[in-house]
């Protein structure tokens, strides 16, 4: 069964009879509404992607991680900064993925190209820091390169005859932009980027990403394959074993899974009770677990059984948003208010949907597969002029996300996650199982993402 835009609807996509949670679906709770829902969350494309055991050896070999970097991280296109943290001309950022390094660099107002970040002298890496330069000078002999990757200069010139200016130009990677992102491709001959994200654009028109400013920024290198730190924010499933307190409020296993060609979703539902629940919580008890009030404290918001605590909450953040983000809040459904619209793009990039200000990234650290670099940014809404974008900050390995305020109550849930990643690392090192088994429906994200990978991977 097809919709008018050519997604499978219903139950299950090839698999009309795979079984759902029990419990309020999610676009029964979208019926309940108190404002109009943006057709984007109306799109249902579940996918069966069969269900095979997945292999582990993409979390624990070497011989895989090598294979990674040389048919996907070299190919494929990667989020790489904001536009706003390189506005000026001259400014750049260094990006490292997987033991490689490029350079991105705004060499016009309306222009930002990327370089492999390599002179082309005897090799030195061009640019260590981020930061702002009016050409690209390789510190070891002094070679000098136009902003545009042309040549400007060789030091002892008399001694070079033997190189060809217009054939010592940077060679460059493809580089492209979409809502404020800017994305880099290293491979020359690479789709464009417009076709890789496909519909995703016009899914993401309605929240508008590129007037958002980048608010917070943290990294932190976790001990594990970059897949398990992904994939553990690419399901719900796991949150009546590791997020339990949220449970009152969260319709985890209602969560609905979307799956299209580069790009998929978890929509998880909140101000709505966990169907895993063995008791059902009242309204006054969903409202007090969502702001951590204990059943014997005073709750700043009673609620009776005639309210509805997912749109009282709704309307609670509609207020707090209001702000900074202007009237137009009065727009905004409680969909949007209170779920997680965790979109991911293949392979790495997860910017949410709506208010919830998140975007993931997720990525080897430096050429370590047993390592991982996690980031999170919040880009938040602004009236007026733009803030300055947040610097990144760098958490210490012996610091969690509680050691980063600016997370809020989030911070708990990521240590949570966080957990729980150095023990999957070591499980499946350990394990006598050659695949680790998923969920036809709550996982179908992670076999998307192992699904795609297999497939890049495959490439001649
Ligand atoms: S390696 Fe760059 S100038 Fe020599
Ligand atoms: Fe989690």
């Amino acid at each position: 069964m097809e919709d008018p835009m050519g997604n499978s609807t219903g139950n299950g996509g090839d698999r009309p009879d795979a079984p759902r949670s029990p419990g309020i679906s999610y676009q029964q709770l979208l019926d309940t509404d108190t404002h109009d829902v943006p057709v984007v969350l109306r799109l249902e494309s579940p996918k069966y992607l069969g269900s095979a055991d997945v292999s582990i050896d993409r979390y624990i070999s070497r011989e895989w991680h090598e294979l990674e970097k040389s048919k996907l991280w070299s190919r494929v296109w990667q989020y790489v900064c904001r536009e706003e943290e390189i506005p000026v001309v001259g400014d750049h950022q260094v990006y490292n993925i997987a033991g490689a390094s490029y350079l991105i660099i705004r060499s016009a107002e309306d222009t930002i190209q990327a370089y492999p970040n390599a002179c082309l002298h005897r090799g030195r890496q061009l640019k260590d820091y981020d930061g702002r330069c009016s050409e690209i000078r390789c510190p070891f002999h002094g070679f000098a390169w136009k902003l545009d990757g042309s040549l400007q200069d060789i030091p002892a010139q008399w001694d070079f005859d033997h190189v060809e200016a217009e054939e010592f130009s940077l060679p460059e990677c493809k580089v492209a932009t979409w809502a404020g992102f800017v994305f880099m491709n290293p491979d020359p001959d690479a789709e464009p980027f417009e076709d890789f994200l496909g519909e995703m654009a016009e899914q993401f028109e309605v929240w508008d990403l590129a007037n958002r400013y980048k608010q917070t920024h943290i990294a932190k290198i976790v001990p594990c394959n970059w897949k398990i730190a992904q994939e553990a924010f690419c399901e719900a499933f796991h949150v009546n074993a590791t997020h339990p307190q949220v449970m009152p409020y969260l319709g985890d296993t209602n969560s609905q899974v979307d799956v299209w060609e580069n790009f998929a979703r978890v929509i998880s539902p909140g101000g709505t009770a966990s169907p895993n629940l063995d008791w059902t919580p009242t309204q006054d008890q969903m409202m007090r677990a969502m702001l951590d009030v204990r059943d014997d404290q005073d709750s700043p918001m009673p609620l009776t059984e005639e309210q509805s605590m997912r749109a009282i909450a709704a309307s609670m953040s509609r207020e707090r948003w209001r702000a900074v983000a202007g009237d137009w809040v009065d727009r905004i459904s409680d969909a949007e208010m209170m779920d997680s619209i965790d979109y991911t793009l293949f392979p790495n990039f997860h910017p949410w949907g709506a208010f919830n200000r998140i975007v993931y990234r997720f990525r080897p650290n430096g050429d370590d597969h047993r390592t991982a670099i996690m980031e999170v940014i919040f880009l938040a809404p602004f009236l007026g002029e733009r803030p300055p974008p947040a610097q990144i900050k760098w958490l210490e390995d012996f610091e969690t996300f509680s050691a980063a305020p600016e997370l809020g109550m989030l911070a708990k849930v990521f240590d949570q996650d966080l957990f729980n990643m150095p023990r999957v690392q070591t499980g499946l090192e350990s394990t006598r199982k050659p695949g680790v088994t998923l969920g036809n429906y709550q996982e179908s994200k992670v076999r998307w993402l192992n699904n795609k990978l297999d497939e890049w991977l495959e490439r001649p």
